[in-house]
């Protein structure tokens, strides 16, 4: 991406310096395989009976308040994952996640580390259906949900994971820690130990815009960890 429209990106998201930021050891966490190892991604079959599975859930009992289930979007050969916490009423009605402000933020953040919505990043939540009123998810939801998403990160491989905000990081990754205490470092999740990296949900950058540059941090951070795994040769 040139430097001009970087730049404009950057100015969507109200961050104007660029500060370098080494590489952590956390990269040890890296415990990917070598892209030659790595099995097929998921068939048209496979997303096609999950994708039904989903639509069709009735585990918990979000299925009687929500209009559809939000089951993801984006590339199935994707490299990066992004995952969010839940579907908002906006996605609960259009059956996609992060398609209100807080997914045009979303979207920015994207673009200025080079993505674009479809185009090499798929997009999941933990729960695929709305939490009324958009309260917290329950433990019990969670546990419903989770392995929708586990299967989906099987079927894409992801090279890494972005969680975005506490909610979704807490959750993947088991753990209380504040979102402070869980950014600049490479976490593993789940049974391929996929690289996920940690920053702010759009949502609350909204709220809070002077935290925008820590955002910033981190997804260069995302971005230069994602190189080196490249660099690698890894794809999970
Ligand atoms: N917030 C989320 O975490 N996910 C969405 O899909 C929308 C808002």
């Amino acid at each position: 991406m040139d430097e001009a429209r970087r730049a404009r990106y950057l100015e969507t998201l109200g961050i104007e310096i660029w500060r370098k930021r080494s590489l952590p050891q956390a990269l040890e966490a890296d415990r990917s395989r070598p892209h030659e190892d790595a099995p097929s991604r998921g068939s048209d079959d496979a997303w096609e009976a999950l994708r039904a599975a989903v639509r069709d859930c009735t585990k918990c009992a979000l299925h009687r308040t929500r209009t559809q289930s939000v089951f993801g979007v984006g590339d199935v050969r994707a490299e990066w994952l992004v995952i969010g916490e839940a579907p908002g009423a906006e996605e609960d009605r259009r059956g996609e996640p992060f398609v209100g402000r807080a997914g045009q933020l979303l979207d920015a953040m994207l673009k200025a580390i080079g993505l674009t919505r479809g185009e090499n990043v798929y997009i999941a939540n933990v729960l695929k259906s709305r939490p009324p009123g958009n309260r917290d998810p329950k433990p019990e939801e969670v546990a419903s949900c989770l392995p929708y998403l586990a299967r989906q990160i099987e079927l894409i491989r992801p090279v890494l994971i972005l969680a975005v905000g506490r909610i979704a990081a807490q959750n993947l990754l088991a753990t209380d820690l504040p979102l402070g205490r869980l950014r600049g470092q490479v976490h593993a999740f789940g049974p391929l130990n996929s690289p996920l990296i940690v920053t702010y949900h759009p949502a609350y950058l909204l709220r809070t815009p002077t935290d925008k540059r820590k955002a910033w941090e981190d997804l260069k951070f995302a971005r230069s960890v994602f190189r080196e795994l490249l660099a690698r040769g890894s794809r999970h």
